[in-house]
């Protein structure tokens, strides 16, 4: 048995920050922005608005576009980094809210990689015939963790969430998955607190820090392997992929990519301009735009990738 997207949805707050309005706010321009990462603008959540409040818009997308009663969904587990809160996990949030229990429901905290690494983790579900209806979201608030005086790192992040359905099927939908980490680069991106290390002065707020050069030059090393190992492992030529879906941290990460792949940039689905980087969102929210504006059609063969905080990383082969 194998597993298929039986349909895709996306969700983005109503609030847009663009460029022009963060040169109000540090010292940077829509210029340097614009050529370093490609992000034009980012939609950010309102205040009383949650990780959960978004996942929940984006599943309720993707279950219409499947044509499935929200009753048949029996696994649902979310991609994100930025939970409402560390427990009950943002899973269960969406489960209770759509009206339904029973069925596993949990997160995944893989940081940008957290779509690709939940997909796999829902694709062995279905394969190995303990989920018939699964619901994978990523999910994200990255506004929340952002130091918004800080120019390296405030300029890069948007919020969103993506959402895909995910049904058996006699031929191949999930081709393959290739998940990766490495923990040693711990402190070239991260989070410092969490639920069991308090800050030293709890009076202190937390922010997202990343050595952003330093990053990049790991990200692009490892999806070129990456993608050489996806292609190695099914037999492909470069250039076989019709349609590359990346995360999207950064054009230059994308390029140097789709470059190795042998892809024109033509085929190669870019959101980072209008969302900026959505974390695990990312992934299904350009796969959704990519489907809903026609271009992806069934049949298609895909190639899903991403490279996050950890680090981790993980690509899916997917035949649409
Ligand atoms: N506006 C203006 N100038 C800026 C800004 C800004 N917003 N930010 C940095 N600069 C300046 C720097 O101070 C530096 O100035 P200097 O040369 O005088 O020292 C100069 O611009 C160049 O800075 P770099 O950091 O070298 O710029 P770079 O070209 O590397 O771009 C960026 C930075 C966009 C962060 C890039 O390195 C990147 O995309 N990194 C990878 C990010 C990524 O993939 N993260 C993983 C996913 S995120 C997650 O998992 C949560």
């Amino acid at each position: 048995m194998y597993s298929r997207i039986a349909g895709v949805g996306r969700y983005l707050p109503e609030r847009v920050l663009t460029n022009f309005d963060l040169e109000k706010m540090v010292d940077t321009s829509d210029e340097w922005i614009r050529t370093r990462t490609g992000i034009e603008r980012r939609h950010i959540a309102a205040d009383d608005e949650t990780t959960s409040d978004l996942a929940y818009g984006a599943a309720l997308k993707a279950i219409e576009d499947a044509g499935i009663d929200r009753s048949e969904i029996d696994f649902i587990v979310v991609g994100t980094t930025t939970p409402d809160v560390v427990f009950p996990n943002v899973g269960t949030i969406v489960q209770e809210r759509l009206g339904l229990h029973g069925m596993a429901a949990f997160s995944v905290e893989a940081a940008c990689s957290g779509f690709v690494y939940a997909l796999s983790i829902a694709d062995s579900f279905v394969r190995g015939g303990q989920a018939r209806c699964a619901l994978v979201i990523g999910a994200e608030t990255l506004s929340r963790i952002t130091d918004w005086t800080e120019r390296e790192t405030c300029v890069l992040f948007g919020d969103g969430a993506g959402a895909v359905i995910l049904q058996p099927a006699d031929e191949p939908g999930i081709i393959s998955s290739h998940l990766g980490a490495n923990g040693k680069y711990r402190d070239l991106l991260y989070f410092p607190s969490g639920a069991s290390k308090l800050p030293e002065d709890p009076a202190t707020r937390d922010y997202l820090s990343m050595r952003g050069n330093e990053v990049f030059k790991v990200a692009v090393k490892t999806l070129e392997n990456m993608v050489d190992e996806v292609l190695a492992h099914n037999d492909l030529e470069q250039g076989a992929i019709d349609w590359l879906i990346p995360h999207q941290a950064n054009i230059r990460i994308i390029q140097a990519t789709a470059k190795r792949l042998k892809l024109p940039m033509e085929r190669v689905i870019l959101t980072v301009q209008d969302h900026g980087n959505t974390s695990a969102a990312s992934v299904p929210m350009a796969l959704d735009v990519a489907v809903k504006d026609g271009r992806i059609r069934r049949g298609d063969l895909l190639l899903l990738e991403a490279f996050g905080g950890g680090f981790t990383w993980g690509a899916n082969l997917v035949r649409f």
